[in-house]
């Protein structure tokens, strides 16, 4: 699956944020190795460190449904209503979420601003030296 087509299943997701507190919308598409994606946004709670970000949304779900090898996850985020307008990198624990199943050398982490531009990382780019 091309980078923009899984950037755009990112982009569907985002539409179901369920983020009253921040405002603040993303929507994660997750690239399974056999090409099964699953989607997922952020989920915020009045206790606010229950929030689960979009890209730990997608990862548990798919690794629930018994899928634990990825190739990439497209990531978009933005105050909620509005186009995004700038690139949303993932927080450093969604970063070690993905080094828990990922190849930091091949998994690619994918972003898209308002602009359209899509600009790739490596997950070792993103969490050099992390903890595995
Ligand atoms: N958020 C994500 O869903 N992913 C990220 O990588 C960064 C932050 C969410 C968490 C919270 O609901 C809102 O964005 C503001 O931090």
């Amino acid at each position: 699956m091309e980078n923009r087509e899984l950037v755009m299943e990112a982009v569907k997701a985002r539409k179901q944020a369920y983020c009253p507190y921040s405002g603040f919308a993303v929507g994660a598409a997750l690239l399974c190795v056999d090409d099964r994606v699953f989607t997922g946004c952020n989920i915020e709670n009045a206790a606010y460190p229950a929030t689960n970000c979009a890209e730990r949304t997608a990862i548990f779900k798919a690794v629930s449904e018994g899928k634990t090898e990825f190739r990439a996850i497209a990531i978009v985020g933005g105050p909620k209503g509005k186009e995004p307008e700038n690139f949303c990198a993932p927080c450093g624990v969604c970063r070690q979420v993905m080094a828990e199943f990922c190849d930091p050398e091949t998994f690619r982490i994918v972003l898209m601003n308002g602009a359209g531009e899509i600009r790739e990382y490596l997950l070792k780019e993103l969490l050099p030296l992390g903890f595995t």
